[in-house]
């Protein structure tokens, strides 16, 4: 990329093609004291109430600096390099870490070790970065005295409280009003999809786990769906593009949000996986339709509950799991109450929680 002058025309230059750069799109990026709050990069002017007419009476490029007089009486010096990385239109941080596929033949996903000053640590930077690689990740060792669940989500962001409550208990209790509450198996699932938004990223601790059972499984919703849309595009298609209702009902409130099974971006690549058996909905549609979707929805299910696909380890206790509620399924296998007890805490956070802290450590530790 670089930057090339032709009379008072400011032109970037990627290699390929060569383009020229709007005078306002330059005159919105002056630098300088006056116009830049240094310490934010917010803007102390407001370019929206500005005349767009803006034109260049001058320009130079002088040791990686651009230095520009405009029509409007102001001159500014902008940093050539910080405008390349503008080019690109992309964010340069998350998406640019590749996922990585797994099945039931995972091994050797680093753990990480909690200690003091975690939070701003290198080894967070590590651990962010592992999590958006395979969508979730274990922290040994978390102490788990004071609800500490709660001050760990925080310490990476901001705890995203639900009508569940900041935290939330998982024990078998009497009158559950969700299975997660029983000692049953639950097969892989996604939290909370009658949620709008679904919340992001689940943390469980494991505080007490005095049972045979109770083992902790995972499903990479996106290697399945990916291998799905291989396999057998029909009924990818099918799950792409049909919305279901998801609801959850208490005696307080009533929760209900229309997604499909596989939810795609705007470029069609994967985006979000809810899969929530005894929630879901289909709305009435043709006969044929449904047939279609109800054998789509039988494949998806075999797949993600598949030996193929499941992990399962146990979770000891100061344990925590943080995983990625858009792209993994969790469950657990069943347990016996009568061999002790069997503890977690869990607790949502949102994308904005990992993403500002990933961008945060990046900046840090300059990597
Ligand atoms: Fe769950």
């Amino acid at each position: 990329m670089k930057i090339e002058l032709n009379e008072n025309k400011i032109f970037f230059n990627n290699g390929q093609s060569v383009q020229e750069i709007h005078p306002f799109w330059l005159r919105e990026r002056v630098d300088g004291d006056q116009y830049l709050d240094k310490g934010t990069q917010q803007r102390l002017f407001d370019p929206s109430t500005m005349n767009g007419e803006i034109d260049i009476k001058k320009a130079e490029i002088k040791n990686g600096f651009l230095e520009v007089n405009f029509n409007d009486g102001v001159n500014s010096k902008i940093d050539i390099g910080k405008l390349e990385t503008e080019f690109s239109n992309k964010d340069t941080v998350i998406k640019l870490i590749p996922k990585k596929k797994w099945d039931s033949a995972l091994q050797n996903v680093k753990n990480f070790e909690f200690k003091e000053g975690f939070n701003e640590s290198k080894e967070m930077y590590d651990l962010l970065v592992s999590f958006y690689e395979y969508g979730f990740v274990i922290i040994k060792n978390v102490p788990t005295e004071n609800n500490y669940i709660v001050k760990f989500a925080n310490s990476i962001g901001s705890v995203r409280r639900t009508n569940f409550g900041e935290h939330f208990n998982v024990k078998s209790k009497t009158n559950p009003n969700d299975l997660a509450y029983t000692t049953l198996n639950l097969s892989p699932h996604t939290d909370n999809p009658y949620r709008n938004p679904v919340p992001c990223i689940q943390l469980l601790h494991c505080i007490e786990n005095e049972v045979s059972g109770g083992y902790s499984t995972l499903v990479d919703g996106y290697t399945v769906t990916e291998n799905l849309k291989k396999e057998d595009p029909e009924a990818y298609k099918i799950l792409t593009e049909i919305k279901v209702r998801f609801k959850f009902i208490d005696k307080s409130v009533v929760l209900e949000d229309w997604s499909e099974l596989i939810r795609l971006d705007n470029e069609k690549n994967f985006k979000q996986v809810r899969f929530s058996p005894r929630l879901d909905y289909v709305p009435m549609l043709e006969k044929n339709k449904l047939d279609r979707y109800y054998k789509a929805r039988k494949k998806l299910s075999d797949l993600y509950n598949s030996e193929k696909n499941i992990i399962e380890f146990k979770l000891a206790p100061k344990d925590l799991i943080m995983m990625d509620n858009y792209r993994i399924l969790h469950g657990r296998t069943k347990y016996d109450p009568k061999e002790g007890n069997r503890f977690l805490q869990g607790c949502y956070i949102d994308f904005d929680s990992t993403e500002g802290k990933l961008r945060h450590l990046k900046r840090k530790f300059k990597i």
